[in-house]
């Protein structure tokens, strides 16, 4: 009887009061087990505003006792929930609103009835759902911004070459070698985009061989140059005792060659990059990547690991990344069954977390 799925307690209201449940004496009873049964927070109250019933999510998403007995409308209830319950009162109808509370969006519906328990309220977390959308909608943005700006380039140089550039053959080299550059550009963001959703599909599953930790510090070796000309020093080192790895070295080279590119990139010029290696608890090994960079924004660090996602101040560098770094770093890490963390303050730096399982000892 209690439906389960997308709109599960309007759903249930409605089965229970077609057969007029709530209106009998073990409504308090069967509101209760249906609270007890699903997610969203479910309040029932009686004809004065007391709390006939309050689950645990309603207790945890309005940040409030809701003791039993207790007058609702008394305790620290948003006025806007007093407002629905009100609502629902006057239509007869069930009455929704969308409301943000404590930097959280909730999903809230009130119904009246007639009987012990007069009116139902739910409360549901839409937070989760919300920033999904977004990520969405952003990485449809975003991936087109990505496109726009190299087709835009090359349809220029295209153009240029057409009226009268082909007769400067010195321009006209030039010129073909941007387009070859462009067309690499976007030939690297396909590839790392397919890469990571084959990762994200778990279709083709990781090497799980042994990764000698000097050799994959030692893959950074490659990234001396660019850290030279941009004037900041890099320091990797490897802890006494850091044991091995386990998995795929190709990719665990790629996690750490994105942490270090990043960290080079955004820390200016007389910067320390420090990139270390260390035997962590229980048979894992972190690995720790520390810039005296620009530093990013407690804003902006729960979006970083987003496709595309980058800083407001990065963005108008284009051409420098495609904000694929991070999330190719997530993935491959998470399915190795590692985790990764960071903390950063801005103008100060920021340090990237790794932590990987040990190869076994044998
Ligand atoms: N060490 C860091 N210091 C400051 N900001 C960083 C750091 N690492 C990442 N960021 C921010 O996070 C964004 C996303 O990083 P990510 O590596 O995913 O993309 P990217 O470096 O811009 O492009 P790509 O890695 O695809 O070349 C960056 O654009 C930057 O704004
Ligand atoms: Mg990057």
């Amino acid at each position: 009887m209690v439906a389960v799925g997308d709109e599960p307690i309007l759903a249930t209201v409605e089965v229970l009061s077609g057969v007029d449940l709530l209106s009998g004496a073990g409504s308090i009873d069967v509101l209760r087990a249906v609270g007890l049964l699903l997610d969203p927070g479910i309040v029932g109250l009686d004809a004065g505003g007391r709390v006939l019933l309050a689950n645990e999510p309603a207790r945890r998403l309005l940040g409030l006792p809701l003791v039993e007995g207790s007058d609702f409308v008394a305790g620290e209830v948003d006025y806007r929930l007093i407002r629905l319950l009100d609502a629902a009162r006057q239509s007869g109808q069930v009455e929704e609103r969308a409301i943000t509370l404590h930097d959280r969006d909730f999903n809230a519906r009130a119904i009246a009835l007639n009987g012990e328990v007069a009116t139902v309220l739910m409360v549901r977390d839409e937070t989760r759902v919300h920033h999904l959308e977004r990520v969405r909608r952003d990485f449809v943005s975003n991936v087109s911004h990505e496109l726009r700006t190299p087709i835009t380039a090359v349809q220029l140089i295209a153009e240029t070459l057409a009226n009268g550039g082909l007769e400067d053959p010195a321009a006209a080299a030039d010129f073909v070698r941007r387009i070859g550059q462009e067309a690499s550009h976007m030939a690297q963001m396909v590839e790392e985009l397919l890469e990571l959703s084959t990762i994200e599909s778990g279709l083709r599953p990781m090497a799980s061989e042994r990764v000698p930790i000097a050799g994959l510090m030692g893959s950074l070796d490659r990234l001396r140059p660019l850290a030279e000309s941009k004037g900041v020093s890099l320091d990797v080192s490897v802890a006494p005792g850091t044991p091995d790895l386990t998995g795929d070295a190709s990719h665990l080279g790629q996690v750490l060659r994105n942490l270090a590119h990043n960290a080079i990139k955004f820390t200016p010029s007389g910067g320390l990059i420090s990139i270390s290696a260390a035997p962590a608890s229980a048979g894992h090994v972190v690995l720790r990547c520390r810039d005296t960079g620009v530093g990013i924004t407690p804003a902006d660090l729960p979006r970083i690991y987003e496709r595309f996602w980058k800083a407001d101040s990065s963005r108008q560098r284009d051409g420098e990344g495609s904000g694929l770094g991070l999330a190719i770093v997530r993935h491959v890490v998470e399915a190795h069954g590692g985790t990764v963390s960071v903390t950063s303050e801005p103008r100060r730096g920021t340090e990237f977390q790794v932590v990987l399982p040990a190869a076994v000892n044998v």
